[in-house]
């Protein structure tokens, strides 16, 4: 079959279940207004959460590494790319964190398909939580060893699995995220991470949506719900909260000292570069120095949760920003989604394979600088077009 005729089979598949995509194009710095398909709306789509990308700060310090350090690493960090810059990001994100160490990814996705088959090879076991972000699945691929997949967010059935498969002979790995990027649900770390450990099982968190956003301090999902030990490796992202690209595991010395020598996700592929590691140290120092971004940032959506909610509208299970409106079918979340847009706003349809089968759903992410009457504007369209859709 040629590249075409396959294409259009494979496409006309994906047409028939309504879950066909397109990119939209935004032009312009990422700001809570902005022109989307050449329409100005309110953006209520993205993960600059906080705002970071376009602060005057982070771009100065984007400019001026481009100037002085260049565009490029100039390799992977184990040949010619190991600057003194990334070496630096990395001792902030430990002392951030608390942790012996970290290192950085180019992205979180690079971050979990590497880290997962360097904890665990065939014959291990991932025990993972069934709503896990894609990257965790495919680090779980990777590795070859067994995956248990338990029901989201389910102690108990976390606890069976671990029963089951913890014989002190092989490893075990608890994979989960910090904050369901789909749901906007926390995982109860509290009560998770100890059961792991008494297991004798490692611990992965990927937060690449509580960094910065969550805790009291904006460490993320696990300084919310008060964990200060027991996990190993805490995952997170340097392209959301923190304005900037990039990802990566904070942990213990002898963590990043076994990455460096066996995640091929680091090994095999050019550093970060300059610009976003400077970026991203800059906004590391902003996420401690305006502690306001992120209690905005929850503000508006509790704001948010609380608006829809007194229309009738569900967003259960979300306690954070991330707020979705689940409709169930995919034709009519993409009608509503376009709907909005028409009305000023960009809130993102989602649908399978990124979410379950049956559960497609707005996701509306607010960012701190929204006003809050662009919140309730939001809410009030959303709730209006939901009903019209019924
Ligand atoms: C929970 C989670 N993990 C990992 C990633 C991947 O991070 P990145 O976009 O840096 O590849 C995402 C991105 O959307 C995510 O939501």
């Amino acid at each position: 079959m040629n590249l075409e005729q396959f294409a259009k089979e494979r496409l006309g598949g994906i047409r028939d279940r309504a879950t066909y995509r397109r990119m939209r194009v935004l032009d312009g710095a990422q700001a809570p207004r902005m022109s989307v398909d050449g329409k100005e709306v309110w953006l209520f789509a993205g993960s600059n959460y906080l705002d970071l990308a376009s602060h005057p700060e982070v771009v100065e310090a984007a400019a001026r590494a481009a100037k002085d350090w260049g565009c490029a690493a100039g390799g992977s960090r184990l040949i010619t790319g190991n600057l003194t810059l990334h070496e630096e990001l990395e001792a902030e994100l430990a002392a951030f964190f608390g942790s012996e160490a970290a290192l950085v990814f180019n992205t979180g996705y690079m971050a979990n398909v590497g880290v997962i088959p360097a904890l665990c090879g065939a014959g291990d076991v991932v025990v993972s939580d069934a709503l896990n972000h894609a990257s965790i699945v495919d680090g779980c691929r990777l590795s070859r060893a067994d995956v248990r997949v338990f029901a989201h967010g389910d102690a108990d059935a976390l606890e069976a699995a671990l029963r089951e498969v913890c014989d002190g002979r092989r490893q075990v790995l608890v994979a989960l995220d910090g904050v369901y990027s789909m749901d906007g649900d926390v995982a109860p770390l509290e009560v998770m991470v100890p059961l792991a450990k008494r297991h004798g099982a490692l611990v992965l968190v990927d937060d690449a949506h509580g960094t910065g956003t969550l805790g009291p301090r904006g460490r993320g999902a696990h300084e919310l719900r008060g964990v200060a030990d027991g996990i190993d490796v805490l995952m997170g992202t340097l392209g959301k909260s923190l304005g900037s690209f990039g990802a990566f595991v904070a942990g213990s010395a002898a963590l990043r000292d076994l990455l460096v020598n066996t995640a091929r996700s680091f090994i095999f592929s050019c550093a970060l570069a300059p610009p976003q590691v400077e970026a991203a140290r800059v906004a590391l120092g902003l996420v401690e120095r305006e502690p306001w971004r992120r209690e905005r940032l929850n503000a508006h959506a509790v704001r948010l949760r609380e608006r829809l909610g007194t229309h009738g509208v569900d967003t259960a299970p979300s306690t954070t920003h991330i707020v979705p409106v689940v409709l169930g079918a995919s034709a009519r979340t993409m009608a509503v989604c376009e709907r909005l847009l028409e009305r000023g706003f960009y809130a993102q349809g989602i649908r399978h394979p990124s979410v379950p089968e049956g559960t497609a759903r707005l996701r509306i992410t607010p960012m701190a600088s929204h006003p809050p009457e662009a919140v309730d504007a939001l809410a009030d369209a959303v709730a209006e077009e939901v009903a019209a859709s019924a």
